[in-house]
């Protein structure tokens, strides 16, 4: 595949295979070792590099980033953050000062995700670096680094303009051609983050001959809002719908914010979310507590379902070959939804169980309820029986109680490394209750106390 790109700030037009990684071409193909591979899964953000595209420069992790998603971007290394002449941006200047670095092995993306938290004048420090990992100096030095640096201008050799490139057949840039294309290859691997599709290449070693890249489809790239609904195209990344729901939707928009890190919410995209089916992913019972839509695309023929059905079994979904999953509509008013997040670390983990609740109260009664939890199950899916017990029935803490006791009858959660099944089913019942404290105007969460 050709692939032209800017590489802190020359030009280059490689032929690449079609999974081969930045990270990978980097450290073999040229002198810039200045990105270091540490777990080679996008965990821990020793290889983050600055990517600039139309929509301005965002982080990524190279060791998943495959060189076709590239093409027509720009790339700026640690060896490109300091200027031409030598010159040290003044984040890698705080370091110094600061005392930011011991053995040195995660600066580099330190000093890559710093740099871009600077450029867009970010003072959340803990989120921009939640996806870099340092295992000897200790974060306070680095933030006091990051604070120190903030009021710096911005080098002027950060400001990348993105290269003209003619379009490629591996990447469609119209939704027909794409649809056509897959129709025809109905055995092609479609890659639109690569935050899944990236550990196949580095963990499983999987050959994908044949691939089409979604990052250029404009349509899939799309987000249209109404007065009442908000539509996502399916290659809309993690961090597009965050900035997006945030105003409708805090809930669920508080939940993103602990979605993997800055570097993989720039990359994974809600449709691949979606697609991979998988029982633990963040979107899904958040959509389907909000009673989302899904749209699929197989040739010229579209569909339109919801997001619900289209979960049939673990590895199953309601998806035929050849088809593809075209974006996702949702209500924009839904002000009971409350989406609870658990994993063993707060920033940068998967979830044990997601919980997401949208039950609504008149008059002391609940008229409606929409419960769906991820990692109860080999899907996401709804808890019909605790609605059940829910609707028609007083809004009181007794009413609860019962409902809570339905959750065994809608759930058999498994064991694993994440959580024992008995700890699952215990979560969710203390998830409704936090719930109806929440809604009942009572504290929740940890991180609204105030001392
Ligand atoms: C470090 C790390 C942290 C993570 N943290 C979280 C987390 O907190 N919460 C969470 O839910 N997930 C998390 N993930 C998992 C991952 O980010 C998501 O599953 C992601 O949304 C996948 O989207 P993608 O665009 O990267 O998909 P890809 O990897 O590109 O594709 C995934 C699958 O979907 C298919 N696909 C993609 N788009 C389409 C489409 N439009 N139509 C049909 N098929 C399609 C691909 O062919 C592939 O089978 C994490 C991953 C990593 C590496
Ligand atoms: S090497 Fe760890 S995130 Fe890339
Ligand atoms: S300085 Fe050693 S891992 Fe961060």
């Amino acid at each position: 595949m050709n692939v032209t790109f800017l590489l802190n700030g020359e030009t280059v037009q490689v032929e690449a295979d079609p999974t081969h990684t930045l990270l990978d071409w980097l450290r073999e193909d040229t002198a810039l070792c200045g990105t270091k591979e540490g777990c080679n899964e996008g965990d821990c953000g020793a290889c983050t590099v600055v990517v600039t595209d139309a929509d301005g420069a965002k982080a990524l992790n190279a060791c998943i980033l495959f060189l076709p998603q590239l093409h027509g971007k720009a790339v700026r290394t640690v060896e490109g953050i300091s200027g031409p002449d030598g010159t040290l941006h003044p984040v890698q200047q705080a370091m110094i000062d600061h005392h930011g670095s011991q053995c040195g092995f995660c600066t580099p993306g330190f000093i890559a995700s710093m740099a871009i938290g600077h450029l867009q004048g970010r003072t959340d420090h803990d989120d921009v670096l939640a996806g870099n990992l340092c295992r000897c100096t200790g974060y306070a030095p680095i933030v006091r680094a990051a604070e120190a640096a903030a009021t710096a201008p911005v080098p002027a050799w950060m400001t990348d303009e993105t290269p003209t490139v003619d379009p490629q057949p591996y990447a469609p840039e119209t939704l027909d051609d794409l649809a056509d294309w897959y129709a025809a290859n109905p055995n092609a691997t479609l890659i639109a983050g690569a935050t899944d599709v990236g550990l196949w290449v580095t963990k499983q070693l999987r050959d994908l001959p044949q691939v089409a890249f979604l990052n250029r489809c404009t349509e899939l790239r799309a987000i249209t809002q109404t007065d009442d609904s908000i539509h996502f195209g399916a290659a809309v990344t993690m961090t597009e719908v965050l900035a997006t729901v945030g105003e409708d939707h805090t809930s669920y928009a508080e939940m993103i914010r602990r979605y993997g890190s800055e570097q993989v919410r720039n990359a994974a995209t809600i449709g691949g979310n979606i697609a991979n089916g998988s029982p633990i992913g963040d979107n899904p019972p958040a959509l389907i507590a909000l009673g989302a839509n899904l749209h699929l695309r197989h040739g010229n023929k579209t569909r339109e379902m919801p997001i619900e059905d289209f979960f049939i079994a673990y590895g199953k979904q309601d998806r035929a070959q050849g088809e593809l999953v075209a974006g996702v509509t949702l209500p924009k008013q839904a002000p009971a939804l409350r989406c609870y997040k658990i994993s063993k670390r707060f920033d940068q983990d998967i979830s044990a169980v997601c919980g997401c609740f949208n039950v609504t109260v008149q008059d002391g009664v609940v008229t409606a309820a929409r419960i769906a939890f991820g990692g109860m199950a080999g899907t996401p899916h709804r808890a019909h029986q605790v609605e059940a017990a829910l609707v028609g029935q007083l809004w009181t803490a007794d009413t609860i109680t019962k409902a809570a006791a339905q959750f065994s009858q809608d759930y058999t959660p498994m064991s694993d490394m994440r959580a024992s099944a008995a700890y699952r089913l215990e979560i969710a019942k203390n998830l409704l209750r936090r719930y109806f404290a929440e809604m009942t105007g009572q504290v929740t969460s940890v991180l609204e106390v105030t001392p």
